[in-house]
């Protein structure tokens, strides 16, 4: 990210200076416990390589309108059309981040209001489908989403779903029987995208798929936004009814979400929105997603998310080398699955034991698993946050042999001590600018 200006922060303030957290100064007399654990926290991601892949740090500028008194308005309604008034100038900011998401992503309608992924999918299914309708989507182990109908949320006690999985054998979508799936159970809305999938997903074709059945498509790309605003990945919005996502992963801005759709389904995404779902929109949130996304029309937005997807094939070259399984066999965006058992591991232990180190992952299940949700094989690695962080191929091969290590290691303290002081001085070395 800000390297040239973080290092010259440092270079004249020294380490663990948080200059730009200044504005935290009041707190710290009226909340000193919330004021620390802050810090704590400042501290934990300065100390630490984040490779969950849903996870990312927010430019100085989108955190800073973050902690402006645009909290402070209501704003029911859209630009032009309030329920308040002094709505003109958070007028200007929605109309900019609405048309900025327009141009990026090549839509005919945005709404960026949306409180987060899991409200902006909801909001998809009152724009595309009723209560009861049968509905389509890949299922939680397999590397859906819990929103894409999975047994425990409301899209599946409100709609009636079928979920898809992946092939266990290759770990790809088979697409042949979401097909298969689609003519049997005639689906009224088919969802595509995942939370853990490291493969192009070929949204075109199943949008042919939801076409044969008469069934609507929505597209889920919070993982992949970037990939596809930088013409990286396939491309849903020429084929999707509506495509969603989040705007704090890839996209590098607030926690947040933006619906895309074709105009013919505009007025009925924005009604799901407001009234149908939600009351006045995060205006800070809303002021952040415009400075996101003007980043991400920049060139060096898409040198970054090339280097993404060259981080995360190396990880998972590196890892293959060491005798590691990685799903799929390699990766195509920002994400791999590790199954971590051929080392007499698992994923809950893997991933407490890389806690030790300062590396954040997470548990997964891998295709076919056999172990469940709670401690299954896999572990998921994501490079969108280390790539912010400005590391590279060298370090990524650094990262995989240290993640092989400390799994190998079991309760070997000695590796644990040696990478742990390993992470943290890589760290010092690309400091972030908090
Ligand atoms: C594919 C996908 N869709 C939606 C969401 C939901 O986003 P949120 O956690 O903001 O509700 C996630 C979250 O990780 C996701 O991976």
């Amino acid at each position: 990210m800000t390297q040239t200006t973080s290092s010259a922060r440092r270079a004249v303030r020294g380490n663990h200076d948080y200059g730009p957290l200044q504005h935290l100064d009041p707190v710290k007399d009226t909340d000193p416990a919330v004021y620390q654990a802050i810090m704590a926290e400042t501290e934990r991601q300065q100390q630490g390589l984040e490779l969950i892949p849903s996870e990312n740090y927010v430019s100085e500028a989108v955190l800073s309108v973050l902690s402006t008194v645009l909290t402070n308005k209501y704003s029911e309604g859209y630009p032009a059309k309030r329920y308040y008034g002094g709505n003109e100038h958070i007028d200007t900011l929605e109309s900019l981040a609405r048309e900025r998401a327009k141009k990026l992503f090549g839509a005919d309608h945005a709404n960026v209001q949306p409180y987060s992924g899991s409200p902006a999918n909801q909001a998809a299914y009152f724009a595309l489908a009723e209560p009861g309708d049968t509905v389509m989507g890949m299922a939680l182990p397999a590397g859906g989403h819990l929103t894409h109908g999975w047994k425990v949320s409301f899209s599946a006690h409100y709609y009636n779903s079928v979920q898809y999985g992946v092939d266990p054998a290759t770990g790809l979508i088979d697409y042949d029987e979401v097909a298969r799936l689609a003519k049997e159970h005639k689906p009224k809305l088919i969802w595509a995208g995942a939370s853990a999938y490291s493969r192009k997903i070929d949204f075109a074709k199943f949008a042919q798929i939801a076409h044969d059945v008469g069934a609507r498509f929505a597209a889920d790309i919070a993982h992949i936004s970037g990939l596809v605003a930088t013409g990286l990945h396939p491309d849903p919005v020429p084929v999707a009814d509506a495509v969603t996502m989040t705007t704090h992963k890839m996209l590098r801005g607030p926690r947040g979400a933006m619906i895309l759709s074709k105009e013919e389904f505009a007025k009925k995404v924005d009604k799901a929105i407001f009234p149908g779902l939600q009351g006045g929109p995060h205006n800070q949130v809303t002021a952040g997603i415009g400075v996101c996304l003007h980043e991400a029309s920049r060139p060096e937005y898409k040198a970054y998310c090339k280097q993404v997807i060259l981080n995360a094939q190396t990880i998972a070259e590196e890892m293959v080398k060491r005798g590691f399984v990685v799903a799929t066999g390699g990766t195509d965006n920002h994400m791999l699955l590790v199954d971590v058992t051929p080392k007499g591991s698992t994923g809950k232990l893997a991933q407490e034991a890389l806690d030790l180190v300062n590396i954040a992952t997470n548990a997964n299940m891998i295709p076919g698993d056999k172990r469940t949700a709670f401690d299954p094989s896999g572990i998921r690695f994501g490079t969108p946050a280390v790539t912010t962080r400005g590391l590279k191929e060298d370090e990524m091969r650094l990262v995989a042999h240290w993640i092989s290590d400390v799994i190998e290691a079991g309760d070997d303290e000695a590796v644990i001590q040696r990478v742990r002081g390993e992470v943290m001085a890589l760290c010092e070395q690309f400091p972030l600018w908090y």
